[in-house]
């Protein structure tokens, strides 16, 4: 089905403005209840960034390792690193970028000298007993023993002797359209809102290979694998658990939660558990915006597209006694894939918002940073600070202690400060006087040694309604933060700004947030001044997505645009052994309507800011998750939405099965998680 340039012909639906190019209003209204389509949720009147001369304090750099054992680099400032910091060596992964593909083309491409093949699909089996997949004959059983829908972050924590590990990956949302033909039986339906919740939520999958570089095999009915489901219990950590803001009718105790919503991206601890960020959670559930909140949160009384509002009082705002249901959504989650028997948990301490994910580091003095954003546009970039130090022993008691530190510690809100004047950021992109986009900050704390430390709120309302407590304090409004990574060895944190086609109408544009209409996005670079515990920080943007040689300014570290591939919407981030940012999209260029990618951004030497496209997903496919193995010359990546605009008779894609015929495959799109390696 083809898409015009301003409605989708099939639903009707109007084009918003952040899927102008490529992103269908599909994915907007399954994904994240069109929180693109009228004003910002956030019309606080905080102080909105400041154009002031650069503070007096010191860049002296400060750069912590991220793992336990990490070489770490001295850079000392942002200044743009210069040929005498090594660049890497020869790389495991060479690749001449591929060129962009059209968005109407249905495939999967890599690099020349490079295969691919599904590690696994949706409705593949998981857990034992596991049905093989029939898309006709789906059950909710069937569903809950097999791999879910819309997979987002994927990580695979290899165990010692590096030939077996856990797969573990999201599912974010479902998309009803493509999974099932039309239907308007009542029980039917009934039936399909069930399967919904048993799609969504998360896998653990053991994998197997035969030696380091050859591809992973998924082992169904591994003693390891799960499902986590929005039917699965968590329980609730840190200082909101048990509060009376937590506590419903089915959980007097405010402490167990069924489900877990929206995981979009996540990050690996070092102590080998996976993160998850519940992002779009306010889509499922059908609550009247009575309350700044709620508002504030982006709830609304209608019909979702999941519909266990009507049958499901949890989801139901208006039910006497499940008023609190929706604050228990919205957190950090960590699961611990190396113990089957475990009960994964919500870690209050780290705020409730639109968490797109969390990734860790350890700070210098061994506490561990958190670093968050909250994708929806003008929230906030955050940070947790832990109580206690990181345990770096091996047995079981250190891991016990490390499973603990995500559930004490101090919550921070991040405030930009340019250096240039706010004359010179006229809202096109184009560079100030002193040639960079970039400042000073303060990371504000909003909670202090297991208080607030905000006025007027208690601890608990600061972790429960995290934007409200943001507000009050004068964070800066982001063009919506997705991914934020800290780079394993250097310390520099590097945060994804997807876009904010509203910027100029809701707030202003600053130095941290450039364009107007910032269709593209962009990407920033931090650098803790004080140590990664630490409050201030200095910053630039690295790099100003688009199509260089379209008529929207772009930027790239100083590197020329006409070498660079084009690129917009930077969403995941990841990095390999060889210290470079890679960086999966979801979206194209409004000037070029291209399918999603994943590209590589050398951040040293002459080549710092040369963008190559690695590979690109099928059609209306979202690039995520990104694996990087250059020890084993292996890149994974998890395929979400493919065919998302099309319908159960007509599918806009046939990724990843391509029309094979056979038991446990489909004529449908099937979200996947991909694996990449040299042939
Ligand atoms: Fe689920 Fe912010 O992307
Ligand atoms: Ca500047
Ligand atoms: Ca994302």
């Amino acid at each position: 089905m083809t898409i015009s340039a301003d409605t989708d012909q099939r639903t009707h639906l109007p084009i918003i403005d952040h899927a102008r190019g490529k992103r269908s209003p599909v994915t907007c209204r399954l994904k994240c209840a069109d929180a693109c389509l009228g004003p910002e949720c956030n019309t606080s009147s905080n102080a909105t960034f400041r154009s002031i001369a650069q503070t007096a304090f010191s860049r002296r750099a400060l750069l912590g390792g991220a793992a336990a054992g990490a070489v770490v680099i001295a850079t000392t400032s942002l200044e743009r690193p210069t040929a005498a910091v090594a660049a890497p060596a020869a790389t495991g992964l060479p690749f001449t970028p591929i060129a962009p593909v059209d968005a109407s083309v249905d495939s999967f491409v890599v690099p020349e000298g490079y295969t691919w093949a599904p590690l696994i699909r949706w409705g593949d089996p998981v857990l034992a007993g596991a049905p093989v997949f029939d898309i006709v004959a789906q059950s909710p059983a069937a569903q809950a023993a097999q791999f879910g829908y819309n997979n987002d972050y994927i990580d695979i924590i290899v165990d010692a002797g590096g030939l077996t590990g856990v797969l573990v990956a999201n599912h974010e949302y479902v998309n009803p359209d493509i999974m099932f033909a039309p239907s308007s039986d009542p029980a039917e339906l009934r039936r399909r809102s069930e399967i919904y919740k048993a799609a969504q939520g998360m896998s653990v999958v053991e994998v197997v290979r035969d030696a380091p570089g050859a591809p992973w095999r998924t082992v169904p009915g591994g003693r390891r694998n799960r499902r986590f489901t929005v039917d699965s219990p968590f329980a609730l950590t840190g200082p909101a658990a048990g509060s009376e803001l937590v506590r419903t009718a089915a959980d007097p105790e405010g402490r167990t939660v069924l489900g877990t919503l929206g995981n979009c991206a996540g990050g690996t601890t070092p102590w080998g558990t996976v993160l998850s960020g519940e992002e779009n959670f306010n889509g499922y559930f059908s609550s009247p915006a009575t309350t700044p909140s709620r508002a504030r949160y982006g709830f609304r009384q209608r019909p979702t597209s999941t519909g266990w509002e009507t049958w499901d009082k949890r989801f139901n705002g208006a039910e006497p006694g499940y008023e609190n249901e929706e604050h228990r959504f919205g957190y950090i989650v960590e699961v611990d894939p190396l113990d089957p028997a475990s009960t994964p948990v919500k870690h209050t301490a780290l705020g409730r918002f639109k968490h797109e994910g969390a990734n860790v580091s350890i700070a210098e003095d061994g506490r561990v940073v958190a670093y968050m954003g909250d994708d929806e546009r003008g929230d906030y970039l955050y940070k947790f600070v832990s109580k206690h130090r990181v345990n770096t022993g091996s047995g079981p008691g250190a891991r016990k202690q490390n499973l603990k530190l995500l559930s004490e510690g101090d919550l921070f809100v991040a405030r930009f400060t340019g250096d240039s004047p706010a004359s010179e950021i006229d809202g096109s992109g184009r560079l100030p006087q002193d040639g960079r986009f970039d400042g000073t900050g303060e990371w504000i704390a909003l909670t202090r040694k297991g208080e607030s430390a905000v006025p007027g709120m208690s601890v608990e309302q600061v972790l429960v309604h995290t934007r409200l407590a943001a507000d009050l304090v004068g964070a800066t409004k982001m063009d919506r933060c997705e991914d934020v990574e800290p780079h394993p060895t250097t310390g520099r944190v590097y945060i994804a700004c997807t876009n904010n086609s509203r910027r100029g109408i809701d707030a202003p544009v600053d130095e941290a947030n450039p364009r107007l209409s910032n269709r593209d996005g962009h990407v920033i670079e931090l650098v803790e001044s004080e140590g990664q515990g630490g409050t201030r920080f200095a910053w630039s943007i690295l790099l100003l997505c688009g199509d260089p040689s379209g008529a929207a300014l772009t930027y790239f570290a100083g590197f020329p645009p006409a070498m660079v591939s084009p690129i917009s919407c930077p969403d995941n981030v990841a990095f390999d052994a060889e210290g470079n940012l890679w960086i999966s999209t979801d979206g194209a260029p409004s000037t070029i309507r291209k399918n999603d990618g994943l590209f590589k951004v050398p951040l040293e030497g002459p080549d710092r800011g040369r963008v190559q496209q690695f590979l690109s997903v099928p059609r209306d496919a979202e690039t995520c998750g990104p694996i990087i193995r250059v020890e084993d010359g292996m890149v994974l990546v998890a395929v979400q939405h493919p065919g998302e605009d099309g319908s159960f008779a007509a599918p806009n894609s046939l990724f990843p099965d391509y029309g094979a015929s056979g038991a446990g495959t489909a004529r449908a799109p099937r979200p996947s998680v991909v694996q990449v390696w040299r042939a």
